[in-house]
């Protein structure tokens, strides 16, 4: 509806401004030949055909902006889903300074189509066709002259706008290449300093600047010969009107108001081919910048637990098409797959083989054959790079096997709702993540029950991490991130995030590496312990990498 009016305002605007030229002379020469009361026609004419279009083209700018808007919203919120539900085989290929290029720059770039390319294209072919038509009721000769040099304009039109959406292409790409590499230094800012290699990495940055340069060289000297070419044409528009319509005066079959209005004409439709050219650029120009997010919407869905792009776009919608209105989690992701009345906890890895897709070749693990009771615990052990972690990954459904099964409970993995199995596994991998947000919010993060302040502090207290969390300025509401903490406290966080899930399935991937050996101890004690339902918890299953004590070994 919206998008309707401001294709109306446009309309209404631009039939306005097409107008002026035809009464803008008709009052000159009324005046010349003092006809006074056609000369104040004209003149009210004048005004409210300038009243119009100023006051049209004001809404339907406005309009534009607001369509502009909603479409940058839209497009970022549907990448921004499509990426967070892609399979984790997408971001061993993908670089992060890549992906948050494409939501960032791309997504505005595409946004000019509708919010100014579109728009300004539509409006100049209205107001050329306009002109065309007057011109035809003035002269047909010397329309069709005119013609046939914008057919010129055009056909320079089409090349410079190809040229353009190549370079666009490429100017996107090393934008995101330039993204990648600041990206990555400055989250590794301390190795950097450490290993004092800032000169080499402003180099890497530099290498990227001076590829962009080269094609902002190239941009500019083809936005020359396009100036170039207008100019030409122009010109020659100007010479032919004064020459055939000079002649056309000579001979009579013209008069010089007819010619005045044919120049004023011939000029408008010569500037508006003009403005249609510079946009079709540009708008090939979002072409290629959106040819990269484009794909990414497009990828299919292939793991279990990732919501197709139709459900990212409800209601059959068009990325570009459509207000925005704000969506439900579920509408994201609706559960699909088996959910069991209860999670035992029986695991039985039958014969499992995988390669990570980024090396098809080598195989990370091969022909497992593991078999986990309810209330048991298995401990894997073995060289760095045999595959525990990978296992791990297997087992939270971040991989597909590529040969052999996994059962849980009897039932195949890819058949069950893998965020449903999920929820009831407790994770502490090698190295926690903490996210920037305070320590409660952390220790809580991802657990969907209800938890009060006191639970969250006994879990705290039970991971050994409430004494240093208390000596935290703000203790429990204190920020904290990543590089805020030291490794052994982020990994009490992520014990104390596991103990609060409550999980059926503890899996513990050298979760205590970074703990002091006495800590470590204690730690370890406590989540064996709870397999034995010392702590009120009912754990099935903890599966722990690294750990001498209840061996399994691999490779
Ligand atoms: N995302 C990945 N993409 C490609 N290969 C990977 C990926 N993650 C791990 N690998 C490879 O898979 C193999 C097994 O790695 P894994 O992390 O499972 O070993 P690990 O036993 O946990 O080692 P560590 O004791 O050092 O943690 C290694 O050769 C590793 O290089
Ligand atoms: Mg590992």
């Amino acid at each position: 509806m919206g998008d309707l009016s401001s294709v109306g305002f446009l309309s209404i605007a631009s039939l306005a401004e097409v107008a002026v030229p035809h009464f803008l002379t008709a009052s000159i020469f009324s005046a010349q030949s003092g006809q006074s009361a056609i000369f104040s026609k004209n003149i009210k004419i004048v005004v409210s055909l300038c009243l119009i279009s100023g006051i049209f083209s004001g809404v339907r700018s406005c309009c534009f902006g607001i369509a502009n808007m909603i479409l940058v919203r839209r497009m970022r919120e549907t990448l921004y889903s499509t990426l967070i539900f892609q399979d984790i085989a997408f971001f061993d290929a993908e670089t992060i300074g890549d992906l948050t290029s494409r939501l960032g720059s791309d997504c505005q770039q595409v946004s000019r189509v509708i919010g100014n390319d579109f728009n300004l294209i539509f409006r100049n072919l209205l107001q050329g066709t306009g002109t065309l038509i007057f011109l035809f009721m003035i002269s047909w000769p010397l329309a069709l002259s005119m013609l046939l040099i914008c057919a010129g304009l055009a056909v320079v039109m089409l090349f410079y706008g190809r040229f353009q959406k190549m370079l666009a292409k490429l100017m996107q790409d090393f934008t995101a290449g330039a993204n990648e590499v600041s990206q990555e230094t400055l989250s590794l800012i301390r190795t950097v300093r450490i290993y004092g290699t800032e000169g080499k990495e402003i180099e890497r940055y530099m290498i990227w600047l001076e590829r962009l340069w080269d094609l902002s060289l190239r941009q500019s000297v083809g936005y020359g010969f396009w100036s170039l070419s207008y100019n030409f044409f122009y010109h020659i528009t100007q010479i032919v009107a004064v020459l055939v319509g000079g002649i056309s005066i000579i001979c009579g079959h013209m008069t010089p108001e007819q010619l005045t209005k044919f120049v004023l004409y011939a000029e408008w439709l010569i500037y508006s081919a003009w403005w249609v050219g510079d946009n079709w650029s540009s708008l090939m120009q979002s072409m290629g910048a959106s040819e990269k997010p484009h794909v990414m919407l497009s990828q299919g869905a292939n793991l279990h637990g990732k919501p197709s792009l139709e459900q990212l776009l409800p209601h059959g919608a068009g990325v570009l098409m459509g207000s925005w209105r704000k969506r439900q989690w579920g509408e994201y992701c609706p559960p699909r797959g088996i959910q069991m009345q209860e999670l035992v906890g029986h695991i039985e890895f039958v014969d499992v083989s995988f390669c990570y897709p980024s090396r098809l070749m080598v195989p990370a693990v091969e022909h497992v054959n593991l078999s986990i009771q309810p209330n048991k615990i298995l401990a894997i052990v073995g060289r760095s790079g045999s595959g525990k972690s990978t296992i791990t990954n297997l087992l939270l459904g971040l991989y597909e096997p590529s040969n052999g099964e996994i059962l849980v409970d009897g039932i195949p993995l890819g058949d069950l709702d893998i965020r449903w199995f999920r929820e009831r596994i407790g994770f502490v991998g090698q190295e926690p993540p903490i996210f920037r947000m305070d320590v409660s919010s952390n220790i809580r993060y991802g657990c969907t029950r209800e938890t009060t302040q006191e639970e969250v502090e006994r879990a705290a207290e039970q991971a050994l991490a409430h004494e240093f969390i208390h000596s935290l300025p703000n203790s429990y509401s204190t920020l904290v991130d990543s590089a805020l903490l030291s490794g052994g406290q982020k990994q009490r966080i992520a014990i104390a995030r596991a103990i609060l899930r409550d999980p059926t399935i503890l899996i513990l991937d050298e979760a205590t590496s970074a703990l002091d050996a006495e800590t470590e101890h204690y730690v370890k004690e406590l989540l064996l312990s709870a397999g034995n339902a010392s702590m009120e918890k009912k754990l099935s299953l903890s599966l722990l990498t690294g750990c001498q004590q209840y061996r399994l070994q691999i490779k």
